[in-house]
């Protein structure tokens, strides 16, 4: 910051003559370009169409004098914040008090010393190029932080994107389950309704026109062949299983439908125990490999809130935990375990879910960073740091908080504390 130009357009306003003389001289030896003016008046006019780069101006002059010139001066969009010095033979402190007010930014007693006015001109001079530097600067600043406050929500959108690929697929998955299920159930009722409807036929047929004897001996043949105690037996179960595989399916959409309210703007009645039973189905591909779920349900009151969004939370929170049990060396032990209770603190009622697991734990060192935007232990492609920010972001919104506890080698507990009544915002 050594090298601002030390010259500059300087307009002189003074009603003397030969004052104005001495000062144009003095600095147009220094190398600055020197407009002078015996009236106020003109100084104005002529400083509104094209602003100089510092002002020496006299106090007392004809018609108006140096205060109002200032005062129109300070007025002006465009002659703001020009740099105005008063020279005057004024000594008192309240003329002084007077020419500050009105945003002078100097004062400059006459008879003027020459190196004095040079130092102040120099000093100005720079302190107004720094100023204009410094505000390109922080126009390039702000440039740059917008720039990167829209890669930031374009990440965050492509990370919801990404999320919501993994999540497709993990529910196309346990789509088809029930649906093969519900399949191969139907197929079997379709052959044994084929063997009883041979049956049926075999009885109409001779059920008038051959004699009792035959009639039963042929009926309890054909009762052998389609093994029809066992067909009695399994038709009913058949049934059962087609209707937990619509009931599977059901669920699965149910908890998809809470999902996609993702951006609902409006809060509404939320039960958390539904909220979290869901996000366990959405990750259900994830985590029914070896992993145990312990949950421990307390009663709880229905909270106001973004279900949508809460349940991002819960996503984020549980398929973190499923990622870090699944690093364990013995996965056959791992375990989640997802605790709520209500609590009273301060005279207010919370909810707290506690959503623990048996995973390495985090270490001590990056604790105070594991909730920064893109911070990230997992590999490309595995994590792009992004869940636990927006799970801060979206208990904040909820006026709630998120609070982490981990010991190395014993796991990690999430702790989200939510009041009962809250104004969501
Ligand atoms: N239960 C946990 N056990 C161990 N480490 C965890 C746990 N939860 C979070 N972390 C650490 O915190 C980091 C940040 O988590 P966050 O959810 O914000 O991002 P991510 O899981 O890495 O990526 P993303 O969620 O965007 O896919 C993780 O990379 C991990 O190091
Ligand atoms: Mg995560």
């Amino acid at each position: 910051m050594n090298d601002f130009r030390k010259s500059g357009t300087i307009m002189v306003v003074d009603d003397k003559p030969s004052n104005l003389k001495l000062l144009g001289k003095m600095l147009k030896e220094k190398g600055h370009q020197i407009r002078i003016f015996p009236k106020g008046e003109l100084a104005v006019k002529s400083a509104m169409a094209d602003p100089p780069d510092l002002i020496l101006l006299d106090i007392n002059m004809p018609e108006i004098d140096g205060y109002e010139v200032c005062r129109r001066l300070k007025e002006n969009q465009s002659t703001r914040d020009l740099p105005v010095i008063f020279i005057s033979a004024f000594t008192a402190t309240e003329d002084k008090i007077k020419a500050f007010r009105l945003g002078g930014v100097d004062f400059i007693t006459k008879p003027f010393q020459v190196e004095e006015v040079h130092a102040r001109v120099e000093i100005h001079l720079a302190l107004k190029y720094i100023k204009a530097a410094l505000e390109e600067k922080n126009k390039v600043l702000e440039q740059a932080l917008n720039d990167l406050q829209a890669a930031q929500q374009q990440l965050i959108l492509s990370e919801k994107m990404a999320a919501l690929g993994v999540l497709v697929a993990g529910i196309a998955h346990e789509i088809n389950n029930p649906v093969n299920f519900i399949k191969t159930s139907v197929v079997g009722l379709q052959n044994d309704m084929q063997d009883l409807e041979e049956l049926i036929q075999a009885y109409e047929t001779c059920a008038e026109t051959c004699p009792l004897p035959i009639r039963l001996e042929q009926i309890v043949k054909i009762k052998k062949k389609i093994d029809y105690h066992l067909l009695m037996k399994e038709m009913p179960e058949m049934v059962r299983n087609v209707l937990e595989g619509i009931r599977r399916t059901e669920e699965i959409i149910g908890s998809l439908r809470t999902y996609s309210r993702l951006d609902k703007v409006e809060t509404e009645k939320t039960d958390l125990h539904e909220l979290i039973e869901a996000a366990l189905v959405i990750l259900k591909n994830r985590h029914k490999k070896q992993i145990r779920i312990l949950k421990h349900y307390a009663p709880l009151p229905s909270i106001s809130a973004h279900p949508g969004k809460l349940i991002q939370v819960l996503i984020n929170i549980l398929s973190n935990a499923i990622d870090a049990v699944q690093k364990k060396k013995e996965p056959e032990h791992a375990v989640i375990s997802i605790e709520t209770t209500e609590q009273l603190r301060n005279k207010t009622n919370y909810v707290l879910i506690q959503i623990s697991d048996n995973g390495p734990g985090i270490p001590k060192d990056i604790l105070n960073n594991i909730f920064d935007p893109f911070f990230t232990t997992k590999a490309v492609g595995e994590g792009v740091g992004l869940g636990l920010a927006i799970s801060f972001g979206i208990m904040q919104e909820h006026q709630g908080t998120i609070e982490v506890h981990s010991n190395p080698d014993e796991g990690t507990t999430f702790s989200l504390l939510l009041p009962v009544n809250q104004e969501v915002i």
